[in-house]
This record gives C-alpha cells, sequence and structure tokens, in this order.
C-alpha cells in the first residue's frame, strides 16, 4: 500500500499540532523523528495516533540485541506503524527487534532498516569505517541481510528503489526520501527527485518534509504530493 509520509521535522508540539490543526479532511501518515521524540516524548506519539494519524516512528535504533528487543518492545506499546533501526547492526540484532516488536496476536508495525545513512559517502565509509567495498553494493547487501532477518523494508533513495526491489523482492518496501516538487528549492537534500518520478522508480512510500511543511499552504502541497505520487 503505498502513500506519502510528512516528515514532522518541528521542535515543539504546540508547533506540531498547530500544523496538523490545518488538515481537516485528510489525516496524513506522519514521520515522528527523533527531534520531535526528544522533545516531546511518548505523549505526543499517543496524542497523534488519537487524532487518527499512521505513524512512522524513525528512531533508527542500533545496539545490542537484547536492549533493542527490549525497546522495541516498550515502541510496541504505542502502537505505531512503522519503525526503524540500523541494518548496520547486524542480523541478529534486526532478529532480537523483529521479536520485540510482536504482538501476542502475531501482528506488528512495519519494521524497516536504514542502510548506509545518505550522510556517508565511499570516503567515510573507507577511511573511517574501514569498509572497502563499494557503498552500492554495501547498501544492497545490508538490505538483503534486513529481509533475511525478516524486516519489511528499506529507508533508501527513490533512485535505488527498484535496484532493492530488484534485489530483495517486489513486496520489500522501499521508503524514499529526497523528494521534492519540479518547483522547490533542494534544500540540503543532494540527489532528489518528484512525487512523480518517485512513483515511476517504484517507491512505495515518500517521506516529504519541508516542501509540505514549510510550504505557503501545506495541505495544497500535501495533496499535490497525493496526486503526483499516487494518482489520485
Ligand atoms: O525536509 P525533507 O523533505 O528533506 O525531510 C526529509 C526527512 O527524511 C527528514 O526527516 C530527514 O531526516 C529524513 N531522511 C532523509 N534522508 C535519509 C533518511 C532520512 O532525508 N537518508
Amino acid at each position: 500500500m503505498k502513500d506519502v509520509i510528512i516528515a514532522l521535522d518541528f521542535a515543539s508540539a504546540q508547533q506540531t499540532l498547530s500544523f496538523l490543526d490545518l488538515f481537516d479532511v485528510e489525516k496524513p501518515f506522519v514521520k515522528i523523528g527523533m527531534e520531535l521524540f526528544y522533545a516531546t516524548g511518548a505523549e505526543m506519539v499517543r496524542e497523534i495516533k488519537r487524532r487518527g494519524h499512521k505513524i512512522f516512528l524513525d528512531l533508527k535504533l542500533h545496539d545490542i540485541p537484547n536492549t533493542v528487543k527490549k525497546a522495541m518492545s516498550v515502541l510496541k506499546g504505542l502502537d505505531v506503524d512503522m519503525t526503524n533501526l540500523h541494518a548496520g547492526g547486524g542480523i541478529p540484532m534486526m532478529k532480537a527487534a523483529v521479536e520485540g516488536l510482536t504482538r501476542e496476536d502475531g501482528t506488528r508495525p512495519m519494521l524497516i532498516a536504514v542502510t548506509q545513512l545518505t550522510s556517508t559517502n565511499q570516503q567515510i565509509m573507507e577511511q573511517d569505517l574501514l569498509i572497502k567495498a563499494p557503498i552500492d553494493e554495501v547498501v544492497m547487501h545490508y538490505a538483503l541481510n534486513a529481509a533475511s532477518a525478516g524486516l519489511d523494508g528499506v529507508v533508501c533513495s527513490p533512485l535505488e528503489a527498484g535496484k532493492v526491489h530488484e534485489t530483495c523482492g517486489a513486496h520489500f518496501v522501499t521508503v524514499t526520501p529526497g523528494v521534492r516538487f519540479e518547483s522547490d528549492d533542494k534544500g540540503d537534500q543532494q540527489r532528489v527527485t518528484t512525487p512523480l518520478k518517485a512513483r515511476e522508480l517504484g517507491s512505495d512510500y515518500i517521506v516529504m518534509g519541508r516542501p509540505i511543511t514549510m510550504a505557503a499552504d501545506p495541505v495544497a502541497a500535501y495533496r499535490r504530493a497525493r496526486k503526483e505520487f499516487l494518482g489520485e
């Protein structure tokens, strides 16, 4: 199921809720990242859930398997729809995360992996992390690890979505930031695509922050994104 996810990159509950108040017809799928979560805590997640939004809780866990399992078990109680971790934590950590997140009835929120951060380049990988393989290979290898650990997908660029599907299967989900409208300033994103292009490239979920949150009319921008990406 494809959707447009709005990144709620706000620093306070008040800013976040005033933004969500703009939407009286739609209930967009939203992403809560570290900034908002650390500023406002679990109560913000509960409030947004009460308002009827789907939530991608983007906390990128990375720790020993036992700690990640227990942390995921706590997040399970927040009833979010999607959450994530770093594939760099390894397959045992990812398997533990799946266990921690799974509810008694066997269902669980979608769990996706970050492969290599887009801020990591070949030079950082080789010099700082001593990983010598080409970055594209590392990204696909981590995606395969995530699939084999039972995760549902990865965060990646829309430009990588096709390759991820080829490598890990059509049902392996691609959640893709770095999306801008044709007319937008790119901001600090280097390689960007439009919602329409992301659709053509096979993205399953696009994550858009500033092109919607900073727009003069955020509701119109959100509708435009849905129209281009979902063909609504
Ligand atoms: O404002 P913008 O559309 O650039 O926001 C994109 C969102 O996706 C931000 O929350 C950013 O942290 C997140 N993200 C990203 N690139 C990644 C992973 C996450 O832009 N590789």
